[in-house]
């Protein structure tokens, strides 16, 4: 057979989940309120203005302790996984899977993450989903933290700006590897670690009416004790688990000049070196100058203890995990006409297409992408979401979705080029597999599934699980490895 045209053997094809968008059963089982508990679903907002989804208060949070329903609340009934799992991992298995990305709950663990043992039953919940994968030969690929830090340690102490929410992660993380150990060899620290500047609540528990006033310092001292964080749960999990993986998760936000104009061009390239930061540090375990020149240019300090930047050059990833759904342009002048993406904005790129939701789409900037992280930290590569969000119509029991089918064949066909040239792509995981709730903008109308689920954006459906064309699609690929494309 020749080789250049088909995936690796054991390519780990599969799909991705969050905890907080899929399970529901917000407050059963011992769990505690998490960040995404809080997340107000803001019907008429509109989608392309992430800002304002995003946006919470002191006073909006202290709104949502305050109600006891899920009803402006769609994470905290998500999908109804926590009840449904064994139903949903079947249907995974049915499609094929190899692999199934999956969070922990942080704060169904640890309800307001300060207590020094874990809530069993929360505990208990994960073996039994880790048993019914092992049932079908699934194999996890874990999140430690996915949106949903306990609402707790927000409160008390602004999320990820003061230092001891570091020893309360560890201390998490631990009983996450040691009860867990016989099932989970793949581990994701951070979703998305750079996503903190755009969403710092959701990301980082950090409540802008209550930081001081120099906000890029305030996410960039959080950001730095995930660094510390994520290395030292790294370390840990090598110890507890021989032969574990470890890998970062970075939202990969591929952007193109506008035009060859060399001012686009080193516009853009800043903006590239930035969004790769995140994994640099994780990857190659020090700070770019790019970003220790731009604190001492704005004045910005960020408190370090003195073996921070050993921790962080001592304990590193093994492989590099990713989310890619679009591709941005930047310009260097003004007044240009905006796309959305994913929490973004980007200048419109006129030769793409763009979904639903204003997401441009671009299969080969996911080629694009992995060229550039296989070649800039020689590491394999996990792909860990990718897919469209769209609107999906049930017409006589059937859910015909060309357009999705569309979308991941061209993505895989650009995935097969890039293995071809030499890239060590290891897994694939789409995003949503069965639709979920979407983290943007709280919608179930944004679905991104092989498997639609019965409800709508206010909760209301009988909560089916119905599988769409693009599931026998898909099956067939994992089927053949990719060969029927
Ligand atoms: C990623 C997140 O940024 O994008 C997921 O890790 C999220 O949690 C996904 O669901 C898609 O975004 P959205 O807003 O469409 O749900």
């Amino acid at each position: 057979m020749n080789n250049e045209h088909v995936f690796p053997e054991n390519f780990l094809w599969g799909g991705a989940l969050a905890a907080n968008q899929v399970e529901g059963a917000w407050n059963q089982g011992g769990k505690g309120l998490s960040v995404a508990d809080v997340a107000v679903y803001k019907k008429d907002v509109d989608v392309k203005d992430y800002a304002a989804h995003a946006a919470i208060t002191s006073a909006s949070v202290e709104q949502a302790m305050q109600d006891p329903s899920d009803t402006h609340y769609p994470k905290r009934r998500g999908i109804d996984f926590y009840h449904r799992y064994a139903e949903d991992i079947a249907l995974f298995a049915e499609m094929g899977f190899k692999a199934l990305r999956i969070s922990i709950a942080w704060s169904r663990l640890f309800p307001t993450g300060e207590e020094q043992e874990a809530n069993e039953e929360g505990v208990q919940f994960y073996i039994r989903v880790f048993e019914e994968l092992k049932k079908h030969h699934i194999e996890p690929i874990v999140t430690l933290s996915h949106y949903e830090m306990p609402l707790a340690l927000s409160l008390k102490y602004n999320g990820w700006v003061e230092r001891t929410v570091i020893d309360h992660f560890v201390r998490f993380s631990r009983v996450c590897f040691e009860r867990f150990k016989p099932y989970v060899k793949y581990w994701l620290t951070f979703n998305e670690i750079d996503s903190i500047f755009r969403h710092p609540f959701t990301t980082a528990g950090i409540i802008p009416d209550r930081c001081p006033e120099n906000q890029q310092q305030t996410i960039y001292q959080a950001l730095h004790h995930q660094f510390v964080a994520s290395a030292l749960v790294t370390r840990d999990c090598h110890d507890i688990i021989p032969g574990s993986q470890v890998g970062c998760m970075l939202t990969k936000l591929t952007t193109y000049p506008h035009t060859c104009h060399p001012q686009d061009v080193e516009k853009t390239l800043i903006k590239n070196l930035m969004n790769l930061f995140y994994s640099d540090v994780q990857v190659f375990g020090e700070y770019p100058a790019l970003v220790q020149k731009q604190w001492q240019k704005e004045s910005i300090h960020i408190e370090m203890q003195p073996h921070d930047l050993d921790i962080l050059k001592a304990h590193t990833v093994d492989f590099i995990s990713f989310s890619y759904y679009m591709s941005l342009t930047e310009s260097a002048s003004d007044g240009m006409e905006m796309a959305a993406g994913n929490t973004i904005l980007g200048v419109k790129n006129p030769y793409l297409p763009s979904t639903d939701w204003g997401w441009q789409i671009d299969p080969v900037g996911l080629k694009v992408s992995l060229l550039e992280l296989y070649d800039r930290y020689k590491k394999p590569l996990m792909i860990v979401e990718n897919g469209m969000g769209a609107k999906d119509e049930v017409v006589d029991g059937k859910i015909h979705d060309p357009y999705r089918i569309d979308y991941f064949k061209a993505h895989f066909e650009q995935m097969k080029a890039a293995v071809a040239l030499g890239v060590d792509l290891i897994g694939y995981t789409s995003w949503g597999p069965i639709d979920l709730v979407s983290a943007g903008t709280s919608q179930m109308s944004k679905r991104y599934g092989f498997i639609y689920v019965d409800q709508d954006d206010e909760g209301h459906g009988t909560l089916e699980r119905i599988r769409k064309d693009s599931f026998y699609w898909y099956q067939d690929i994992i089927k053949t490895n990719g060969a029927s494309l």
